[in-house]
């Protein structure tokens, strides 16, 4: 069965990697260069606009989506972080968690809604356990993992540092 059928919900136009490939095509997290600044300054205004107060670390992920105004459900958050990097194959599981957190943006397969769904799914990964590696593709297209926390880079570095960092601290000051 199709996954449109089974969700009767559109999927992206036109995109045959499906949802997540759809997701992986649009987030700065995958992305580099103008294409890269351009995601990156809609997620820092999107995190700007956020009540570090909002948030409970009891349930960071859905009262972050609460304070985004999406009514995404955290277990579908979870389900498209395991299988965000291009390093792993979706399932269908992914793929229709996903569909649904898109129509919880309200149904459009935009910039701002990957723009959303980055910032939720990489808070899930980043809160869900310490990020250790990370991979970064050399010039000659091999990839390099780089160890994180053997660099005391617990935040990563560079372009794509980590720009959750004043939300992880007040999820960590009021725990
Ligand atoms: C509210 C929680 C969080 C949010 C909203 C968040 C958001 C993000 C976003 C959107 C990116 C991609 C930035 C880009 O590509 O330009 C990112 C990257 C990253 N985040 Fe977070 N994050 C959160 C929590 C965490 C935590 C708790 C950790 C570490 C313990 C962490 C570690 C990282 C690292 C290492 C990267 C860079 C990955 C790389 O360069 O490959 N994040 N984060």
């Amino acid at each position: 069965m199709k996954i449109t059928e089974a969700l009767d919900l559109p999927m992206p136009p036109n995109h045959d990697p499906g949802p997540i490939g759809w997701l992986r095509d649009h987030v700065a997290r995958f992305s580099d260069g103008e294409t890269h600044r351009h995601r990156r300054a809609l997620i820092t205004a999107l995190l700007a606009d956020i009540d570090p107060a909002r948030l409970d670390p009891a349930t960071p992920i859905a009262t972050l989506a609460q304070a985004m105004d999406i009514p995404a459900n955290p277990a579908d958050v979870a389900e498209v972080a395991r299988v965000y990097h291009p390093h792993l194959t979706p399932d269908t599981t992914a793929e229709q968690a996903l569909t649904r957190l898109v129509h919880a943006c309200g149904g459009t397969w935009d910039e701002p809604t990957a723009a959303r769904i980055c910032i939720l799914v990489q808070a899930s990964a980043g809160l869900a356990g310490p990020v250790r590696v990370t991979r970064r593709q050399a010039p000659d297209g091999t990839t390099i993992e780089v160890d994180l926390s053997a660099a005391g880079l617990r935040f990563g570095a560079g372009a794509h540092e980590c720009p959750g960092q004043t939300l992880v601290t007040a999820l960590e000051t009021t725990r």
